[in-house]
């Protein structure tokens, strides 16, 4: 009896460790497969040239198997936690406005490339209400200065730490106030493109406090474009400005209020060590 029982315990220890193995511990979840087929052909991508396509590998079962870094899922849940859909849209389709609640599908959807694939706005917006886990959005090299509303569904993602908002034609109309409600953000990328005051009081930015990295450099920033709330950005610790209308004097007295602040890129050497000696 002792000895069977031996056997069985030994039996299912090497079925356990079997299927580990060839699972790895990720085996996608039939729900999020299906979501992210729906998403593929809302991109639509290169209908007429599938070699192009970032999708080619989107098939089988396991889609924490597919394209490798495109798609990433957690060991513990197998759920989905990262998409990276860089370029994935056919530029001559025009602009795309990706549904979000199609993102929203993903419970535990931590971080989401969306760069380059000419999006112009949301369908339905609210979708980002869901998406509770977000702590990566890169949404560089868009066009999001189509629409006023085009940012401020992104309002609602209270864990969001990254956000990279490059290369997008910005102006200072693009910028929703409710902006500062992103509390937890510590990197925010605007640069390139034609801010000329993104820290107004207007557009809230002023108002996070955990700001670790800024990116403003290539906009259209004047002397103006550093306000005395800028000192309320207490986090602070790195900020590129090069590429910008700002003159000197207005970057040495404009900065003393940032305590932390440990690099400033301008772009000039000499400059640079100028200034840290005024601050
Ligand atoms: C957006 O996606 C969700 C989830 O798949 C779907 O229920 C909804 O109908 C879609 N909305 C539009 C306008 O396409
Ligand atoms: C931003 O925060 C304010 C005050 O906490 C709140 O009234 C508003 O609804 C929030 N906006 C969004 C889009 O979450
Ligand atoms: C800056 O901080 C002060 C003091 O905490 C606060 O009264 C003010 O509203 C803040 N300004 C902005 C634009 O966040």
């Amino acid at each position: 009896m002792r000895g069977l029982h031996a056997y069985s315990i030994v039996g299912v220890l090497w079925f356990v460790s079997v299927c580990c193995c060839f699972y790895g511990g990720q085996a996608c979840l039939e729900e999020e497969r299906k979501a992210l087929l729906q998403l593929k052909d809302s991109i639509n991508d290169y209908p007429n040239n599938a070699t192009h396509s970032v999708f080619q590998d989107w098939v089988g079962e396991d889609c924490c198997q597919w394209e490798r870094g495109r798609i990433s899922c957690s060991n513990s849940s197998s759920r989905v936690i990262g998409i990276d859909l860089f370029g994935a849209r056919d530029p001559s389709l025009g602009v795309w406005y990706p549904n979000a609640t199609l993102f929203a599908q993903f419970k535990e959807l931590e971080s989401l490339y969306l760069t380059s694939n000419q999006i112009g706005g949301w369908v339905m917006p609210e979708g980002f209400i869901q998406m509770k886990n977000l702590e990566m959005l890169d949404l560089s090299r868009n066009m999001l200065h189509q629409s006023s509303q085009s940012l401020s569904g992104l309002c609602s993602l209270k864990r969001l730490k990254q956000l990279y908002l490059w290369d997008n034609q910005l102006d200072d109309r693009s910028l929703p106030s409710c902006l500062g409600n992103l509390s937890s953000l510590e990197d925010l990328d605007l640069s390139y493109n034609n801010l000329r005051n993104p820290l107004g009081i207007s557009t809230g930015l002023c108002g996070l406090k955990r700001l670790t990295r800024l990116f403003l450099s290539h906009n259209n920033l004047h002397d103006q474009s550093l306000p005395s709330c800028l000192g309320n950005l207490s986090s602070l610790v790195y900020l590129e400005l090069f590429g910008t209308n700002l003159t000197f004097g207005a970057i040495s007295t404009g900065l003393c209020s940032l305590k932390r602040l440990k690099t400033l890129v301008l772009g000039i050497t000499n400059l640079m060590i100028e200034v840290f000696h005024h601050v």
